[in-house]
């Protein structure tokens, strides 16, 4: 059974206006009073109801987050480091998946908006279908954007230097003396694989390498479909020496499809990979990526937001944190133990 707040005053012999501003923490009342309501608060098991609560505190005391897909160990990591800054600031996590879908992060954002919580970390479907995430921007309610940046979308936003990070890959791979280096990439709406992108060109105009379109394969954010186009890839007449894959999804349907059409890493085929993974370093050969700091992120965005929360009033921020490059064996490299490139 639940106990109200007059339950609580009748069996403490106050007012429930007395109990309010006990449990509320706010005006005045009496240390009798105080103890009185406190006793019969235990002795109920009397549990504040957080819509009421919220009602008067005009605060839920919840954080919103949307990110693509919760099963990406990526995604899973950057939640767990906004919910462990959330967490010590007395905030609980609303969680919810777009899988890049514009119009289900749309629905998603009224949801959070009637469901008044007190910010939003997200990480964009699109970099430039915006429009909606102008308007909320627009609405008031603290906002953060993560991992990705979005046209127009002027609020603080934690990236990371995808481009660099891109750039040292590829640049490692041609330093072992590839010439026709592969890429894997998914959705090319998003600013993540859009700066990758530059990065790879990068790498290559700066070693006056050409840049084969053909080398260039795009796919769905999934492992079947980077399984089935890195298939195709290694089944033309001049498959490439090396493959730079753009996120761990790309990583692991690459290797997928290496092992099938019956190719050895590294030794037909080198592999750099953006995202490190758990597995990284587990499986045979241990894999040479570029990682991100997704904790980190996770913890840096929810502080932005928080600030935004207690009304932290500055100019919007773009925190760009910086990749590391993990060199291990799926690159070429002498089978040895994993080295961490300089710079
Ligand atoms: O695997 C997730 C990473 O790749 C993220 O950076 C996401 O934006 C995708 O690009």
């Amino acid at each position: 059974m639940r106990f109200t707040i007059k339950d609580v005053a009748r069996k403490a012999g106050v007012s429930p206006a007395t109990v309010s501003r006990v449990v509320g923490n706010y005006g005045y009342a009496s240390q009798e009073s105080r103890k009185k309501v406190m006793a019969a608060i235990r002795e109920l098991d009397y549990r504040p109801n957080a819509i009421a609560r919220s009602l008067v505190k005009k605060t839920t005391g919840v954080i919103g987050m949307v990110v693509t897909d919760i099963q990406n160990p990526f995604f899973a990591c950057l939640v767990r480091g906004v919910e462990q800054a959330i967490w010590q600031k007395g905030y609980a996590l609303f969680l919810a998946n777009t899988d890049e879908d514009v119009s289900r992060e749309q629905a998603i954002l009224t949801i959070l908006e009637e469901k008044q919580v007190d910010g939003v970390i997200l990480v964009p479907a699109s970099s430039e279908k915006t429009r909606h995430l102008c308007n909320f921007a627009d609405l008031g309610i603290p906002f953060v954007l993560l991992d990705r940046s979005a046209r127009g979308v002027n609020v603080d936003t934690v990236l990371v230097d995808n481009e660099n990070g891109a750039y040292q890959a590829v640049s490692h791979l041609i330093g072992l003396s590839h010439r026709r280096i592969g890429v894997i990439i998914d959705n090319l709406d998003i600013t993540t694989n859009i700066e990758r992108m530059v990065g790879y060109r990068r790498a290559l105009i700066e070693a006056r390498l050409p840049v084969e379109e053909d080398l260039i394969r795009s796919c769905q954010f999934t492992e079947q479909s980077a399984f089935e186009i890195c298939a195709r890839m290694f089944k033309t007449d001049k498959p490439p020496t090396a493959l730079f894959t753009t996120n761990n999804f790309m990583t692991i349907g690459a290797l997928r499809a290496i092992h099938v059409v019956g190719l050895r890493v590294p030794e037909d085929i080198a592999i750099v990979g953006f995202d490190d993974l758990e597995s990284s370093q587990i499986c045979w050969p241990s894999l040479t990526v570029v990682a991100q700091p997704t904790h980190a992120m996770g913890i840096m965005a929810a502080e932005r937001l928080l600030a935004r929360i207690s009304k932290q009033p500055s100019p919007p921020m773009e925190i760009r944190m910086q990749t590391e490059f993990i060199i291990r064996q799926s690159c070429g490299y002498a089978m040895g133990l994993p080295k961490k490139a300089n710079g």
